[in-house]
C-alpha cells in the first residue's frame, strides 16, 4: 500500500535541500552543494527502500530492483530560481511507489533522479547522455553561463560514481510531473495523461559590435551590441507570426552585455535563443528565420553576428500502452476530472524514449506557475497523482509495455 504521509514527509524534506528562503522555492541547480546533498540523502533513501544504488559518470542517480523492472522518477536538480515540485515530485513519487511495491509483492519498480535535466550546460543533460543521444564528451564540453565545463562540474559527485546503468533492464519508464502550465488548474481537473512532448532547439547567438565611449559617441556613429538585440527581438517577433501556432515559444531569458557598465556603448551582447514547438518542420522554419533576421539587423546596424553551437530534442509522443494505463488509472482515482493533453514543458522522457516505451503524468499547478519561487500544487492533487500512478503500476504498467 502507498503511504501518502511517508510520499509528503519525503517530498517536503528534499525541498530543504537548497531552500529559496522566499516560499517553497529551491535553489538547487545541477552539481550544486544542495543538490550533490540531496542526491546523497535520496540514495540513502534508495537503499532502506531495497534497491541498489547506482549512479553514472553524468551523476544520474539510481535506485535499481532486482531483475527487469518498471524505471521511473524524473529529476532533482532546479532552475536557478526553482520550484519545490518541478523534477521532486517524479522523484519522491517513484521512491513510494518502488518501496510499497517492494512491501507488499508489487511489480519491480526501479527509480532515477537524472542530472541536470535542467539545463545549466545543455537540454535535459544526463539523460541525454544515457540514452546515447549526447555523448559524455560532447556533455564534458558543454560550460554554464559562468563559463564552467560540465567536466569540471561533475567532479562533485565523483565519489558517488559506481558505473554504467544499463537500459536493457527496464521495461518501460513512467514519468510523473506539475502541469507547470494553466490548463488542469484553469478547468478545476486533477490529472493530466501526456500525449506528447514538445520539441525544442537552443543556441547562444553574439552580437559584436564596438565599445565606445556613452558620452562622446554620436547616436549615428555607434555600433552598439545591445541596441542590435533589441532591434532583432521586435523584427523576429514580427517575422515569426506568419509560421508559429499558439504552442510555437520563444525565449531570450539570458543575456550578458560586456562590458556592463552604464557608461560605455556595449562592444558585445551573447544571448540565449530558444525555441520550441510541437512540429520538427516547424522547428526548422523558425531556425531559418531566426538566422536570417540576425544577420539583416547585424548588417543593418554595422555589427557582427555569429551563432552557437545548436542543441535540441526532437518532439515525441508517449507509448500507447503505458499511456492507456494512464488513463484507466486516471478514470478509477479521479471519474471525470482528468484530461489527454500535450506538455509544452520538456521532460527527461524524450530522451529516455530512444531506449523504451515512456509515458507520463501530470497534476496542475496552481495559477500555472512554475521555473519560479512560488510553483505549488494543491496536497490532494498530489496524493491523487500518486495514487493513479500506483494504480497504473499494480493494473497494467508493469506488464510488458511494448
Ligand atoms: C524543463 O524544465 C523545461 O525547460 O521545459
Ligand atoms: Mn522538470
Ligand atoms: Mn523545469
Amino acid at each position: 500500500m502507498i503511504r501518502p504521509d511517508r510520499f509528503l514527509a519525503d517530498l517536503h524534506h528534499l525541498r530543504s535541500f537548497g531552500a529559496s528562503g522566499v516560499g517553497r522555492g529551491v535553489v538547487r541547480p545541477a552539481y550544486s552543494d544542495p543538490d550533490v546533498a540531496a542526491r546523497r540523502w535520496l540514495a540513502d533513501r534508495m537503499r532502506e527502500a531495497g534497491l541498489q544504488v547506482q549512479v553514472d559518470a553524468m551523476g544520474n542517480l539510481f535506485g535499481l530492483a532486482a531483475g527487469p523492472s518498471l524505471l521511473m522518477g524524473s529529476h532533482s536538480d532546479s532552475q536557478p530560481e526553482g520550484g519545490w515540485l518541478d523534477g521532486a515530485l517524479g522523484v519522491i513519487a517513484a521512491l513510494e511507489i518502488a518501496r510499497s511495491c517492494a512491501e507488499s509483492g508489487g511489480p519491480p519498480v526501479s527509480v532515477v533522479s537524472f542530472q541536470d535535466e535542467e539545463g545549466r550546460f545543455g537540454v535535459t543533460t544526463g539523460s541525454a547522455v544515457w540514452s546515447g543521444h549526447l555523448s559524455q564528451a560532447g556533455a564534458d564540453a558543454l560550460t554554464d553561463h559562468a563559463g564552467t565545463p560540465l567536466a569540471s562540474a561533475r567532479a562533485a559527485m565523483a565519489d558517488m560514481v559506481t558505473g554504467p546503468v544499463d537500459p536493457a533492464q527496464f521495461a518501460g519508464f513512467i514519468e510523473m510531473h506539475i502541469e507547470q502550465g494553466p490548463a488542469l488548474d484553469a478547468a478545476g481537473e486533477q490529472i493530466g495523461v501526456v500525449t506528447d512532448i514538445v520539441g525544442i532547439r537552443d543556441m547562444k547567438i553574439t552580437f559584436d559590435g564596438r565599445q565606445n565611449h556613452a558620452g562622446t559617441t554620436p547616436m549615428h556613429l555607434r555600433q552598439d551590441a545591445f541596441q542590435a538585440v533589441s532591434a532583432f527581438n521586435t523584427r523576429l517577433n514580427d517575422r515569426l507570426r506568419n509560421v508559429v501556432t499558439p504552442r510555437s515559444v520563444w525565449t531570450i531569458g539570458h543575456i550578458t552585455l560586456h562590458p556592463n557598465a552604464s557608461s560605455i556603448v556595449p562592444g558585445r551582447a551573447v544571448f540565449s535563443m530558444q525555441w520550441r514547438d510541437a512540429e520538427k518542420e516547424r522547428l526548422a522554419r523558425m531556425e531559418e528565420i531566426i538566422r536570417d533576421v540576425a544577420e539583416e539587423t547585424a548588417a543593418g546596424m554595422g555589427v557582427q553576428v555569429s551563432f552557437g553551437q545548436m542543441l535540441g530534442l526532437e518532439p515525441v509522443a508517449m507509448n500507447a500502452t503505458l499511456r492507456r494505463a494512464l488513463e484507466g488509472a486516471a478514470e478509477q482515482i479521479a471519474p471525470g476530472a482528468w484530461r489527454l493533453m500535450p506538455s509544452g514543458a520538456l521532460h527527461d522522457a524524450t530522451n529516455v524514449s530512444r531506449l523504451m516505451p515512456v509515458a507520463m503524468l501530470f497534476v496542475p499547478s496552481i495559477g500555472g506557475i512554475s521555473h519560479a519561487f512560488d510553483e505549488d500544487t494543491r496536497e490532494a492533487d498530489l496524493v491523487a497523482g500518486l495514487r493513479v500512478l500506483d494504480h497504473a503500476v499494480r493494473h497494467a504498467a508493469g506488464r510488458n509495455p511494448q
